[in-house]
């Protein structure tokens, strides 16, 4: 066979390896649509064909993209939470709650808050798209004659499970968040007494009270998910669907869980056939500089840079904060590279160059760069991994602080509350990290070489996985259907009832027989008396 032939059928069987499907989208609006979308490019690239739902008020979510086609939903409030005030005066809350850290009043008020939060004006922008969608006759039956092969969503917000289930799709979810909290405390079994609950800020080494802690942390959310997030939707679930489901047995009854999870990042704990841990996907090699960036980054010298970034939405923490970074920055040999929005601090050094976007993954891949100041969203903390570089934890909100403790198990990192921050504080665990004579280096090039060495690269997992399901219409042979349970079977409470039930059973049959037995005993005796 000719050389050319050859390449010619080799390419062809590449090609029809990806029998290209017609894939349904339904993600969650602000930065969990960052990280579906790096799905969406895989996918496509793939040769799938995708539609993306999305909202009229969508902020990140494009109508056009060569990436897919969209069906805009007509809304006049904003899908979710991710508004900039409503999460501005969240994050103040949150401060406020944290300076109390400690007290039953903390504790409460920071419920409380979260509560708002997830139960409130964002919640039923959601719920109304839903509704909205399904209300659309002229809709559903598109959707329906299309012949979609595969839904997939974040179920964070639980409309696209709802919509599935409606038409009846295989279900995958690119999922960390339930309405509940954690998704794997909703699908495998989850021991309290060494997998910490969302919130507690503990390890899975934990104390005699820290585990009546964890126990009630857990409550607090098994509370939210019955009570706060979970009714909303219930009203549809009643409306349009005959069988007896809701959120939570829909989502546990997908087919395949894509986790955003490593385990280099996530303690050990039990887990499923169905979940694949797909954490650090977003992980790519870092590309060259802007040259004002390389010449400020190589005129750093030996020192090496800092990098800092707070995340989107909450760069701006107020001027205090700020002139404390700016002061201990000053007082630094290295260089800093600060995403700053806002005012500029006085105390700035002129070692310090603030930026108000940062190519994040290129600067953190930089061999000059010593230590990554973040606020500990998963994104960064996943490419501070990637890249090997130890972390200052500075958490704001949500899983942040539980995201830092995981880091700071590994030896990786350190954590400063922004609510008690000094510039002693800060500058003595900035210097710590950047100690030579600390593992903080070598332990974080170690976990980065632990997360590299897969047989499969996360990204390319959750494509295989997603055609896996598209091939064989669900994967329900994966899924355990322990959720169908009631709880007292699930706990086998009904047993035990049982087994107690007969063992009190021949306890008093003994008990019976003995006082025959001797009853008949007195009885002789008394009869040979007699
Ligand atoms: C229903 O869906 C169709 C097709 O997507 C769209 O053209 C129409 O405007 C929708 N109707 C309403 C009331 O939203
Ligand atoms: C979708 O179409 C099938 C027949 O093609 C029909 O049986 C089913 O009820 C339709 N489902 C919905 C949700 O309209
Ligand atoms: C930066 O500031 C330090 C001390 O404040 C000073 O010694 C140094 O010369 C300054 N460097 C430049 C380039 O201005």
């Amino acid at each position: 066979m000719s050389p050319v032939l050859v390449i010619l059928l080799l390419s062809a069987s590449l090609l029809s390896t990806g029998d290209s499907g017609k894939v349904l989208v339904f993600p969650v609006d602000g930065s969990h649509w960052l990280n579906m979308k790096i799905l969406l490019e895989a996918l496509h690239s793939r040769g799938h064909e995708i539609t993306v739902f999305r909202s009229s008020t969508s902020w990140y979510i494009s109508e056009f993209s060569p990436l897919y086609t969209s069906i805009t939903i007509a809304q006049e409030q904003p899908q979710n939470i991710e508004s900039q005030e409503v999460m501005t005066s969240f994050l103040q809350r949150s401060m406020e709650i944290r300076q109390n850290k400690g007290t039953l009043w903390a504790f409460f008020q920071f419920y409380r808050n979260l509560f708002n939060l997830f139960g409130g004006a964002g919640k039923k922008g959601a719920v109304k798209m839903v509704t909205s969608i399904f209300e659309n006759e002229t809709l559903i039956r598109q959707l329906n004659e299309t012949g979609y092969d595969l839904f997939l969503t974040d179920p964070a917000f639980p409309g696209g499970v709802l919509l599935a289930h409606y038409l009846k799709l295989p279900l995958v979810l690119n999922v960390r968040w339930i309405p509940g909290g954690e998704g794997h405390f909703s699908l495998a079994p989850s021991p309290l007494s060494y997998i910490p609950a969302v919130f507690s800020h503990f390890s899975d080494k934990m104390p005699f009270v820290q585990r009546i802690h964890n126990i009630i942390f857990h409550g607090m959310l098994v509370y939210m998910q019955y009570f706060v997030s979970g009714p909303k939707y219930r009203v549809i679930c009643d409306k349009y669907f005959r069988d007896d489901v809701n959120t939570l047995s829909l989502i546990q009854a997908a087919d395949l869980w894509l986790m955003r999870v490593d385990f280099t990042f996530e303690f050990p704990r039990p887990t499923m056939p169905n979940v694949i841990y797909i954490g650090g996907f977003q992980g790519k090699p870092s590309k060259p500089l802007s040259s004002d960036l390389e010449e400020f980054v190589q005129s750093s010298g030996e020192h090496g840079v800092i990098v800092m970034t707070l995340g989107t939405l909450l760069s701006d923490l107020g001027p205090e904060v700020s002139e404390t970074f700016a002061s201990v920055f000053a007082s630094l040999p290295q260089k800093v590279l600060w995403r700053h929005i806002g005012k500029q601090p006085a105390a700035l050094g002129n070692n310090t160059m603030l930026v108000k976007w940062l190519p994040q993954n290129d600067i953190l891949g930089h061999p000059k760069t010593k230590v990554f100041i973040t606020h500990g969203g998963t994104n960064g903390i996943y490419e501070a991994i990637y890249h090997g570089v130890p972390v200052l934890g500075i958490p704001l909100i949500f899983d942040q602080y539980d995201n830092i403790i995981r880091l700071k198990a590994r030896g990786v990192a350190e954590i400063v509350d922004v609510t008690k921050m000094t510039v002693d504080s800060l500058k003595s665990a900035l210097k710590s990290i950047l100690d030579p004579e600390k593992p903080y280096k070598q332990n974080m090039v170690k976990l980065s070489q632990l997360h590299h060495d897969k047989p499969m690269k996360p990204l390319d997992s959750a494509v295989f996985w997603i055609e896996y399901v598209m091939r064989h219409r669900g994967a329900p042979h994966l899924r355990s259907e322990f959720y169908k349970l009631p709880w007292y079977a699930y706990y086998c409470l009904d047993v035990m009832a049982f087994c107690l039930a007969i063992m009190l059973l021949i306890i008093l049959l003994i008990l019976v027989s003995c006082r025959a037995c001797f009853n008949s005993l007195i009885r002789n005796r008394k009869s040979k008396l007699e």
